[in-house]
């Protein structure tokens, strides 16, 4: 309860209570997911839009305490692996390189990956669990672990999990569980002209 209080974003503006409810922590419980709710969580990353509606995301993920688990964690950067070992489940987050209607690079598929993982964050905290987007990670490794074709791009990975203590970090983790979090000011990247 204390860390939500933390994370709460500091703003003068009213924004929607999920958008202030996401924060991306690094303290799991130790509480599995029931698959419905990784259903409702896919499902709305699903529901984000996409140039010419291709939906060119991917997802693939394990659960805590299986073989597969492991493979997709020791893919992780040194930095990412202490934390995350406690997570419910991690995934990866994968674009489709090529249009399926006609072969062309798809230019927009990065975007519209990001689309998607930010309703799967939004609709996971809806429910409690929370996500941390993981941009560290060995990507050569990953695409041997799960023998990915040359249209698949495994563009970020990610973990998510019920809230845990954060006194059960080590450092430099427990501090960063605790510092408040911060945004630029809206007119350091708003423009009206
Ligand atoms: C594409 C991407 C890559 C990220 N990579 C990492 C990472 O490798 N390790 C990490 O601890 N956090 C990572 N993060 C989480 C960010 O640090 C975090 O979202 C940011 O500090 C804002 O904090 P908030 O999500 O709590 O608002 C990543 C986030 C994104 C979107």
């Amino acid at each position: 309860m204390e860390t939500l209080e933390i994370k709460k974003p500091l703003t003068g503006t009213t924004i929607d209570p999920l958008i202030q409810k996401r924060w991306s922590p690094r303290a799991f419980s130790q509480e599995l997911i029931p698959e419905e709710t990784m259903n409702s969580i896919f499902t709305a990353a699903s529901w984000a839009p996409s140039a010419m509606n291709e939906q060119p995301w991917q997802y693939i993920y394990a659960e805590r305490g299986t073989p597969a688990f492991d493979r997709l964690w020791d893919c992780l950067v040194e930095g990412n692996q202490p934390w995350t070992k406690d997570a419910a489940v991690i995934f990866v987050a994968l674009y489709n390189r090529y249009y399926e209607r006609n072969g062309r690079v798809n230019r927009n598929a990065a975007h519209d990956l990001g689309m998607a993982n930010a309703q799967l964050l939004l609709q996971a905290a809806s429910q409690d669990v929370y996500g941390h987007i993981l941009g560290g990670f060995d990507a050569d490794q990953l695409i041997d672990t799960l023998e990915l074709s040359d249209d698949q791009v495994p563009f970020c990975m990610g973990v998510l999990g019920y809230l845990g203590n954060p006194d059960d970090l080590e450092e430099p983790y427990r501090s960063r569980e605790r510092a408040k979090r911060s945004r630029k000011e809206l007119n350091e990247f708003v423009t009206k002209l």
